[in-house]
């Protein structure tokens, strides 16, 4: 190995080649910008970015985000129609640093029933040491049934994730928002289900929206990441909170949620009629006794759906005629063109196995103890019911 030994060939090695203005045109896409450090021209204008960050997005240090993210906040800020957005590593992330955020030891939190199993976890684990209190109400019904029996004085948050996770129930979010408010709590809906396109719950009261663009924005399988978006009322703390716990995303995910969500327009009607289609059909099918999609006129959701959704995406599920479990595992292991996974939103159709009595606490779910999930991807939707038919025929 030769060591250059002109030191000005050193000097030159790290000098060449930094951020450079190239003249010309500029590209469709936002630069990928890979920063840890961020240089400044003086010690007064590093103070003064020092100064505002906490308040103003500025780049000032790659753990305070970094250009290419920037671009993807402000694309989630638009579609959820809030004041600013943070990013996370991942939609469960978003989720526990937004409670963390703005839960603190005596507070009461009321979180839906019907809502993604690892925030049940999340509760039981940390909720319990940091003597935060939790509860769980029952995720539908018409103005908020229910619900405001269960605000205590120490309630300060209302977590709602709607539809729900595996069999889609529904809020009232606009009730849900009067009686938080009216308590003097906030209301947080997850809306990783909408993508931010098929439901607005800042527009209906909400005052926090946390999605995972792992899902519909992304749309290829390939990257993980959350987000939060608040409106200006309640952003400061979230800010500050996600500051002091050094959150980020890397610029290369970022990227790749923005190229993603270039799309999402395209693909969600795609995925939506194979899920009406697969619904209706697996709706006349002898061994099934229930589906579950909002956009079902018998589906019992589906009066609330059509009163605040703009469309549906590609989940449903459904349940057999045989509760057991074994019997769902037959027809999952013989399906061929649905592949089993747990996430969805990809290109890509999927089946999981969803234990409903594990996946819900205030409600009984002893009807349908097992349902079939599935996520209609972009292919034929034909091709996908001939699938199903061999796996029933199989069974
Ligand atoms: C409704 C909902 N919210 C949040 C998440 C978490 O997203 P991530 O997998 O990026 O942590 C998921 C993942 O399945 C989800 O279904």
């Amino acid at each position: 190995m030769t060591i250059p030994t002109d030191p000005r060939e050193r000097t030159r090695l790290i000098q060449a080649g930094l951020s450079t203005h190239v003249d010309g045109g500029r590209a469709v896409n936002p630069p990928l910008v890979r920063a840890s450090t961020i240089l400044f021209d003086s010690v007064a204008h590093l103070k003064d970015i020092r100064r505002r960050r906490d308040d103003e997005r500025v780049l000032s240090y790659g753990a305070r985000g970094n250009p290419t993210a920037f671009a993807l906040e402000d694309l989630i800020t638009g579609l959820e129609g809030g004041y600013r957005t943070r990013l996370f590593p991942t939609g469960l992330a978003a989720i526990t640093q937004t409670l963390i955020a703005y839960l603190q030891p005596g507070d009461h939190v009321l979180i839906s029933d019907a809502v993604y199993e690892p925030v049940r976890h999340f509760a039981r684990q940390f909720f319990d040491r940091f003597s935060i209190d939790y509860s769980f109400f029952a995720a539908n019904g018409q103005g908020g049934q229910g619900v405001e029996a269960l605000l205590r004085p120490q309630t300060r948050l209302i977590y709602a994730e709607s539809p729900g996770s595996l069999a889609y129930e529904i809020v009232d979010l606009p009730a849900l928002a009067r009686l938080a408010h009216a308590h003097g709590a906030l209301l947080a809906a997850d809306n990783t289900w909408g993508a931010g396109y098929l439901y607005r719950p800042l527009a209906l009261g909400a005052d926090i929206v946390i999605s995972a663009p792992t899902k519909y924005l992304s749309g290829h399988s390939d990257v993980v990441m959350g987000a939060t978006t608040t409106t200006q009322a309640v952003w400061d703390r979230l800010n500050r909170s996600v500051d002091a716990q050094g959150m980020t995303v890397s610029p290369d995910d970022a990227w790749l949620i923005l190229r993603g969500s270039r799309t999402l327009a395209a693909r969600l009607p795609l995925h939506a009629a194979g899920a009406l289609r697969v619904g209706e059909w697996l709706q006349t099918q002898e061994a099934v006794t229930r589906v579950f999609c909002p956009a079902l006129p018998d589906d019992h959701e589906h009066a609330l759906w059509q009163r605040d959704f703009s469309g549906v995406n590609g989940l449903l599920s459904f349940a057999l005629k045989d509760p057991t479990e074994s019997a769902a595992i037959r027809f999952i292991d013989a399906l061929r063109l649905f592949q089993i996974g747990a996430s969805w939103g990809g290109f890509e159709s999927l089946v999981m196995l969803a234990n409903m009595r594990q996946a819900r606490t205030v409600s009984d779910w002893s009807r349908y103890p097992f349902l079939i999930r599935l996520h209609v991807g972009l292919e034929d939707p034909e091709d996908l019911i001939a699938d199903l038919e061999q796996a029933f025929a199989f069974r």
